[in-house]
């Protein structure tokens, strides 16, 4: 059975992931904080847990030691570089060939050609600030986690999430190179379909140094996309 990692499982993301994980038939080992670990208890006995902060070193060594895929959360709490040294971690510990996938919102951008709406820009802004202020999280660190990526040799997605909403399954998300591009306009993504997006890429190839911005598949946007793609070819045929 092949062996994936999940750092950041116990939280909502994480969990999704797991699931899907098993369901897909793969061993699970989940990385989460020690007074996490009992949000994993429906998972009993199906995956085996490594307890620690997921920038310290030993614990990814630990969890990632055999796995042919990582699945990362990337969060920015605090103000001690949390995300970038979680992303040095898993590179100085994974194996040679291992895909490493990372989760983080649209803001992050891997070749500047994003287009942002003002009102995204005035709430990125504004996160940033509040949360610099009262030292709750630190998006220039998250930045800076996948400038790390984005200069790296490994076999790295980062899959760049929309807003998320929960709700059941509408299946796996579509995505674009570039926020401002039609199909991701209406903003919003399942968190359990994100979460697919993430497990689907350890076996996706053509993701592979990519930054994939992902939207719901029966949002109004992805869905107008199709039909207009549709009507095109229909018309030159
Ligand atoms: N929320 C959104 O609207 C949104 C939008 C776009 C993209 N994203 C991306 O989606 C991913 C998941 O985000 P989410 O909002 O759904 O959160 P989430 O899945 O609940 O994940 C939060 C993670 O942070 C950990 N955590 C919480 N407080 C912490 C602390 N003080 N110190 C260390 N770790 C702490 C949690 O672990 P515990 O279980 O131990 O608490 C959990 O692993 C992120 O990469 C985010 O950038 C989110």
């Amino acid at each position: 059975m092949k062996r994936v990692c999940i750092i950041g499982a116990s939280g909502k993301l994480g969990k999704y992931m797991v699931r899907h994980a098993l369901d897909k038939g793969y061993e699970v080992v989940g990385v989460c904080r020690e007074k996490s670990i009992k949000k994993l208890d429906e998972f009993k006995g199906r995956i085996s847990i490594v307890s620690g902060a997921t920038n310290d070193h030993e614990t990814i060594k630990k969890a990632i030691t055999g796995c042919v895929g990582v699945l990362t959360v990337l969060v920015p709490w605090g103000v001690h570089q949390y995300s970038s040294g979680t992303v040095q971690a898993v590179f100085d510990n994974a194996q040679e060939e291992a895909r490493l996938i990372f989760s983080c919102g649209w803001h992050i951008t891997q070749d500047g050609k994003d287009i942002y709406s003002k009102s995204f820009k005035r709430m990125l802004g504004f996160v940033s600030w509040i949360g610099k202020l009262f030292r709750l999280i630190e998006i220039k660190d998250q930045e800076k986690a996948c400038e790390l990526i984005f200069a790296s040799d490994t076999k790295w997605t980062v899959v760049r999430g929309s807003d998320l909403e929960e709700g059941e399954s509408q299946g796996l998300p579509v995505w674009s190179d570039h926020v401002g591009d039609s199909i991701l306009k209406s903003n919003m993504t399942r968190r359990v379909d994100f979460a697919l997006f993430m497990v689907e890429a350890l076996e996706n190839d053509k993701l592979n140094k990519k930054s994939p911005a992902i939207v719901g598949c029966q949002t109004h946007s992805a869905l107008a996309h199709h039909s207009n793609r549709k009507e095109k070819n229909e018309t030159m045929d």
